[in-house]
């Protein structure tokens, strides 16, 4: 058997590219504050292009803003393999969440470089517009544009908290990077591997290096929209109120009430809560606010996300209420043939491995439907993510990529 391109893969390259891409966006409590499509991620994006130049890969870019570092193979008119993730960032997220997908990929091409041998297919890592859906929701853009499971229409006219479109945004960014080759969306690909932190507490608690992702859970989001009546806190009467904070509250309070299990198996969360006109002495007259709710099995998910609009209606008070749904993902699987190719990895370097199952969303979901798709984990501290505190190790950091240019490499030189 030949040498493993592993061998050739350089972690202290890795970590300091960890290191220095977080210096884009970079917070007091040493987190990562980078949201799409900002200032700080188009530098970002430059950084990424110019390491990819150093060992050859060429960058292009497509309509979505997705940003493209491609190794070119023997056999270039193949469809590639495709590694990436995202670099966009929550506005208190950490260094590695997405950025770690990207630098590992872009380590496992160096690695490739550095074995002296080129696969069949080219590889490409690929740093997909707007995982995250912080700044313009929901996420997972890029990827959801690029693989047809959304318009490149639709996409561009979703706002901000400031009016500012994901096209007024986009603008700023493919000006940027007009030097570039524009690639098509949706072109075919060979395959799609995806290294991420794991961002839950399973590897770590288990003594594991390596976590081969089983599958994604289901996710369903709302934007729900409570509308009352401005009015001066002190002459009018609580009687006479229509006050949508009060409305939203009652409601926040029934969702949790209907939607939260003792087992503690569903996920709900409210992360995002505005009230208007947010003035210490106006009776409030909207409130917007977001769910988000997450299980690993649909059906749960499907009777869950129908019961948002019914509580929201019973508990509306004397105010209107409009939800919004805004995403229904499905619970899937990731093919058996890229989980064994990981497992595989993972074992002829040595890493201890288990299988698990990510409730954590990924461009990986919108890839799967296109390509045969799967996903590397290392473990990050205590599970903690979508925080400044996000941490890994580096000797963690170096084993995922190992595995990645491995599985990266087989798969693009294979069949
Ligand atoms: C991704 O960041 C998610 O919210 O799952
Ligand atoms: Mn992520
Ligand atoms: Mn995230």
């Amino acid at each position: 058997m030949s040498p493993r391109v592993s061998g050739h893969l350089d972690g202290g390259r890795l970590w300091r590219d960890l290191m220095e891409l977080a210096r884009f966006g970079a917070t007091e409590l040493g987190g990562v504050n980078r949201l799409a499509l900002s200032r700080e991620e188009i530098a970002a994006r430059k950084v990424l292009i110019g390491w990819a130049g150093e060992f050859g890969a060429e960058a292009a870019v497509d309509a979505a803003a997705n940003l493209y570092l491609r190794l070119e193979g023997r056999e270039p008119s193949l469809p590639p393999l495709q590694t990436g993730s995202h670099i966009d960032t929550q506005p208190t997220g950490g260094k590695f969440d997405g950025a770690y997908g990207v630098v590992a990929g872009l380590a496992a091409l160096r690695s490739i470089v550095a074995s002296g041998r080129r696969p069949r297919r080219s590889v490409e890592v690929v740093a997909w517009m707007n995982e995250e859906g912080s700044r313009f929701a929901p996420g997972m853009m890029g990827s959801a544009v690029f693989t047809g499971k959304r318009t490149l229409a639709e996409i561009l006219s979703v706002r901000d908290k400031a009016g500012v479109s994901v096209s007024e945004a986009m603008g700023p960014v493919l000006e940027n990077e007009k030097h570039l080759p524009r690639r098509p969306l949706g072109y075919p690909v060979a395959g799609y591997v995806e290294a991420h932190i794991e961002q839950g507490p399973t590897l770590e608690a288990q003594q594991k290096t390596i976590g081969v992702v089983t599958g994604i859970g289901g996710k369903r989001t709302f934007r729900v929209e409570v509308k009352g009546e401005p009015a001066h806190a002190g002459t009018s009467s609580r009687r006479d109120r229509r006050d949508a904070l009060v409305s939203a509250v009652a409601i926040v309070d029934a969702l949790q009430k209907a939607i939260w299990d003792d087992a503690d198996t569903v996920r709900f969360t409210i992360g995002m809560f505005t009230v208007t006109p947010n003035a210490p002495s106006v009776v409030p007259s909207r409130v917007v606010f977001a769910v988000d709710l997450r299980h690993d099995d649909d059906a749960t998910v499907r009777r869950l996300g129908d019961l948002v609009p019914v509580i929201c209606g019973k508990a509306r008070g004397k105010c209107d209420v409009n939800v919004i749904p805004l995403l229904y993902d499905v619970p899937l699987q990731f093919p058996a043939s890229i989980r064994s190719r990981v497992a595989q990895a993972a074992k002829g370097l040595g890493y201890s491995s288990m299988e698990l199952n990510s409730p954590a969303g990924h461009d990986s979901r919108y890839l799967h439907y296109h390509c045969p798709t799967g996903m590397v984990f290392i473990p990050c501290k205590a599970g903690i993510s979508h925080n400044e505190a996000e941490s890994i190790t580096p000797a963690d950091a170096e084993a995922g990529a190992r595995v990645l240019a491995d599985v990266l490499f087989d798969l693009a030189d294979g069949a």
